[in-house]
């Protein structure tokens, strides 16, 4: 199975600017996504891209807002059309004439996989917190009190413990964090203290 897109263009120009509401995005995701842990960690990379270009990138509002959508709907093909990941979104997208750039955060979101390279601050990021969200999630899982009192030493030893969310890849976590540009233990702590609040 390759997922591999072949393209490196997305949407048109002219479309820059232009994004889903988050009540359209909302109406896509419960669509197409029946699964609540898909949805769940799709709502959480979401809202870490949102906060990050709020904190860190110092982005306004209409900004953040692509950020989030970009965040929101990147995996919003895999739970019904997997073989065809990130393929769909990418095409339900361009038809309703969303921006290029939030497409080619998507389509860029698994370098390996896609076949597409992360370019942009957007594209980066949403490759660097796509994993790690979901290994910190995971970690939460385990903890008693979820969240609560999550510190970035015990986030690191499960990063180093291969069996542990064994399908989480280390090697793209760390390419990812590399090509942001962001040491790791930076995005851990802002993951720790920010996915908590992701609905
Ligand atoms: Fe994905
Ligand atoms: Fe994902």
């Amino acid at each position: 199975m390759s997922m591999i897109i072949g393209r490196q263009e997305f949407g048109r120009p002219e479309d820059a600017g232009k994004v889903l509401t988050t009540e359209e995005a909302f109406t896509l995701l419960n669509e197409w996504v029946l699964n609540p842990r898909l949805q769940l960690h799709m709502k959480q990379v979401g809202h870490l891209m949102k906060e990050w270009a709020k904190e860190k990138e110092s982005l306004n509002d209409a900004d953040q807002h692509r950020w989030y959508i970009a965040g929101l709907l990147h995996d919003a093909d895999w739970d019904q059309w997997p073989e065809s990941h990130c393929k769909r979104i990418i095409e339900e997208l361009e038809r309703r004439h969303v921006d290029p750039e939030v497409i080619h955060a998507i389509a860029s979101h698994g370098p390996v996989h896609f076949g597409v390279e992360p370019v942009t601050r957007m594209d980066k990021m949403l490759y660097a917190f796509d994993e790690l969200s979901g290994l910190v999630h995971a970690y939460s899982l385990m903890r008693p009190t979820g969240y609560d009192g999550m510190e970035l030493k015990g986030v690191k030893k499960r990063l180093k413990e291969k069996y542990f969310a064994a399908n989480v890849s280390r090697e793209e976590i760390q390419d990812a964090a590399d090509r942001a540009a962001v040491p790791l233990e930076e995005l851990i702590q802002f993951i720790i203290s920010h996915q908590k609040n992701a609905v």
